[in-house]
């Protein structure tokens, strides 16, 4: 996402702001077996009894695969001017290494240039979750080969899709892939393993960087970006205890990753919170710095912000962080930490509390702590009921509003002179959402769960007019 890529258009309050939707690969491409792609985490996780809210799994998602220029001209019709969708490793590499598959990245060939030859501006991810089974099978993330696989990959994706893809994002949320997939194991691979989570976070931050100088050699003339999803921590109040709190939750969920990523060394709070779990010594001399190049645009996804505090160690504790359930914490090292549910705040059917004003604050504080790092919120969108109406039609006022609120909260951040580029709607379409499979519906478009039809929902309409328009209607 370049600055000359940025429309010249304005929200009401004179913003500038480029507009796309998203998606994964996993979540909407189905055909899991076709044209040579091998298994990934997710495929072998999906498999396993009781890990997916409703049983489902990937293998036929939205057809995507087979769909590919139906989704383009309803891509069109959206009049987005981005996509941003993300790269299956496992069809590029069945087995995460070795020999490239010419069949699964021909697929994203056609999907680049079908999105070119529309106009649309292809935002590519390198890995939104779904890593070779093989790859995992040799130790997945803790293992520092893993990173120097996916720098192999990446050379093979950039070196074939090169300069036509406008923007490349290294990473999707690693937060997810190290503390779902290693430490609450509600996401895959489902390991439980606080130590190997922190180790997946350092090889994922160094995957970031040497992927990301893979792209700065391949692709000179892409921008160069990487998606966080920064956690928007309140204190529950102003007591010593609860600040810190704050303090470890943050180091843990974004810290630890902007550390490296943007300045190119780790806080060292961070690693005195987590000494009783690991001493950190798979990170080696010029690792953090390796992890260090140079963003393009930082990608924030945004959906729900929440509140931190100290537990007393005697009340039950509350752990409404938003995060699926599980026995296991995603917070490692942080035994005493509590999230608040929030119950004053309205909720979408992921039970998350919405609350747009934090989307603004995230905004100010990313633009606080890092000043000149440009800006986009990559994901951002909310799951609802979704009836279809007497007339055939999803009416989703609901997500609607939130869209609206989150955009005004957009303008007021860029009002206040944070350099935002652009935002992105989760999703184009409903998709398989993870551990909750096909029963959290996020999309602009409906997407029937039997013939895989897609319609537009009232959303749809709205938020085409918004990028046509660069006005909230
Ligand atoms: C994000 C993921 C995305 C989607 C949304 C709802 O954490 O990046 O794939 O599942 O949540």
């Amino acid at each position: 996402m370049t600055s000359q890529s940025t429309q010249s258009s304005h929200l009401p309050d004179g913003t500038r702001l480029v507009y796309g939707t998203a998606t994964a690969s996993y979540q909407v491409e189905g055909s899991t077996t076709a044209d040579g792609r091998g298994p990934s985490i997710w495929d072998t996780f999906t498999a396993r009894p009781g890990t997916i809210k409703d049983g489902s799994d990937g293998s036929v998602a939205c057809a995507s695969y087979e769909r590919l220029d139906e989704d383009l001209e309803l891509l069109a019709g959206l009049g987005v001017a981005y996509y941003r969708f993300s790269v299956a490793w496992p069809r590029v590499q069945p087995t995460g290494s070795g020999a490239v598959e010419p069949r699964g990245l021909a697929y994203y060939d056609r999907l680049v240039d079908g999105l070119l030859s529309r106009g649309i501006a292809p935002m590519a991810t390198l890995y939104h979750w779904d890593l070779p089974q093989p790859l995992e099978d040799a130790g997945g993330w803790p293992e520092r080969a893993t990173a120097e696989r996916f720098e192999e990959y990446a050379g093979h994706v950039v070196g074939a899709l090169g300069d036509r893809v406008d923007t490349w994002t290294t990473f999707n949320e690693p937060w997810c892939t190290a503390y779902l997939g290693y430490a609450s194991g509600v996401h895959a691979p489902g390991r439980t393993e606080p130590a190997a989570a922190l180790a997946a976070v350092h090889h994922l931050n160094l995957a970031h960087g040497l992927a990301g100088r893979v792209i700065r050699s391949l692709a000179p003339a892409s921008a160069l970006s990487v998606t966080l999803n920064v956690h928007l921590l309140r204190p529950a109040s102003d007591s010593p205890a609860d600040v810190d709190a704050v303090r470890q939750a943050d180091g843990l969920a974004n810290r630890v990753f902007l550390g490296p990523m943007l300045t190119g060394a780790y806080p060292d709070d961070v690693l005195a919170d987590t000494a009783p779990v690991t001493d950190w010594s798979f990170v080696r001399d010029g690792d953090a710095a390796t992890a260090h190049v140079p963003l393009d645009v930082l990608g924030v996804n945004y959906y729900t912000p929440a509140v931190v505090q100290a537990w007393d160690g005697v009340s039950p504790r509350a752990m409404a962080d938003g995060h699926g359930a599980s026995a296991a914490t995603p917070w490692v090292g942080a035994g005493h930490l509590e999230f608040l549910p929030q119950p004053e705040l309205p909720r979408t059917s992921m039970g998350w509390p919405v609350d747009a004003s934090g989307m603004a604050e995230l905004l100010l504080r990313l633009h606080r702590d890092h000043p000149g790092v440009p800006l986009a919120i990559t994901e951002n969108g909310a799951a609802y009921p979704d009836p279809v109406g007497a007339d055939g039609v999803v009416h989703d006022t609901d997500r609607i509003e939130y869209l609206r609120t989150h955009l005004e909260a957009v303008g007021r951040a860029i009002d206040a002179g944070v350099d935002v580029r652009g935002y992105f709607a989760w999703s184009l379409m409903d998709n398989f959402e993870w551990a909750y499979g096909y029963d959290r519906r996020f999309g602009l478009l409906r997407v029937d769960p039997d013939t895989l039809e897609r319609t537009w929902k009232d959303s749809a309409h709205w938020y085409a007019e918004v990028a046509r328009t660069n006005r909230l209607p």
